[in-house]
């Protein structure tokens, strides 16, 4: 099986797309950033069109993995038309091309696409976005499910790494060790994922040609402050979290507050378990710890 990643150098895209080398799999990812090489091609999505990437493959069983975005929720609202441009307009066209060619396309969604008002939601409950970067997701969602019937929405949330990155949680988490203050937002209760279960679902997904919509999600959801103090207690750290009001914060665009979801769908077809939040925690730890001894 062949695998494209599309933004291949992002958070989650280099995670797939580095994992699928390790094991294995026949992959190739794209980028804006690097040169063409054999393993990554150069592709803007807003400039190049991906038929002069595909064309020059000749078996067309592959999966194409769309990690491309604008994911930054106040970017989205400040400079509006460029994000709706990659978000919407680029990536359906991207993924309607795609499945032109007979390619499988995994597109992640996320729980942005709802209002946050009542949580554990499925892949039942209506969407009702607050934010212009979950209104794109939303409209990404209604037209794949009834346009691109072959194409898989995987709707993730928030999602943690094992690695000291930057838009990894735990990451800052552990940056805000020094201040001794963590401020989180009161009531924001999120479905956070380990990266690993993301992958191992796109590889489900693939091998099952999964299509339509599914949580990706693990099995129970947190507020920030909840799973933050969970974090200090295993690092053996004292930070004061304070839970602050959504007003407090300086954000352009508004937030959702409860927007935990459930993953009953994936694992009702699939059988697969997800990860566990303390189990994640102590690998990140553990991890941090023996970087830390490496210095
Ligand atoms: N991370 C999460 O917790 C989370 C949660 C919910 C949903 N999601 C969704 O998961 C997907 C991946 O998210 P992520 O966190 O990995 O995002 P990310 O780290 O912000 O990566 C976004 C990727 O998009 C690429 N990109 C942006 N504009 C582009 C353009 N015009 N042409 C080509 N590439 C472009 C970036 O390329 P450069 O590297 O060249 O800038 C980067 O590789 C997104 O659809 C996001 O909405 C993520």
């Amino acid at each position: 099986m062949k695998y494209i990643v599309i933004g291949a150098t992002g958070y989650i895209g280099s995670y797939l797309f580095e994992h699928l080398k390790k094991d294995g799999y026949d992959v190739i990812g794209t980028s804006r950033k690097c040169r063409n090489t054999d393993e990554i091609i150069y592709y803007d999505i807003q400039k190049n069109d991906i038929r002069t990437i595909i064309s020059d493959i000749h078996d067309k069983n592959i999966t194409a993995i769309i990690c491309i975005a604008e994911t930054n929720i106040d970017r989205c609202y400040e400079y509006y038309k460029q994000a709706y441009d990659i978000n919407v307009r680029k990536t359906k066209k991207l993924i309607h091309e795609l499945s032109r060619e007979g390619i499988h396309s995994i597109f992640f969604s996320s729980d942005n696409v709802f209002d946050g008002e009542r949580g554990n939601y499925t892949e039942e409950s209506p969407t009702h976005a607050v934010n212009q970067y979950g209104k794109m997701k939303e409209e990404m969602e209604q037209y794949l499910l009834a346009n691109e019937l072959n194409s898989c929405v995987l709707r993730i949330s928030k999602t943690v790494s094992l690695k000291e990155e930057k838009q990894n949680i735990f990451t800052e988490w552990a940056n805000q060790v020094k201040s001794g203050t963590n401020r989180c937002i009161r009531g924001n209760i999120i479905s956070f994922t380990y990266m690993d279960d993301i992958y191992q679902a796109c590889l489900l997904a693939s091998q099952k040609q999964l299509h339509g919509l599914y949580n990706i999600v693990a099995d129970r959801a947190y507020s920030r402050a909840e799973l933050a103090g969970k974090f200090y207690d295993e690092l053996g750290v004292q930070v004061h979290i304070q839970e602050c009001e959504l007003g407090d914060f300086p954000f352009k665009d508004t937030r959702p507050l409860n927007i935990g979801m459930s993953n009953g769908k994936f694992k009702r077809e699939t059988g697969y378990q997800f990860v566990d939040m303390d189990s994640v925690i102590q690998m990140y730890i553990s991890n941090l710890k023996s970087n830390k001894i490496g210095e």
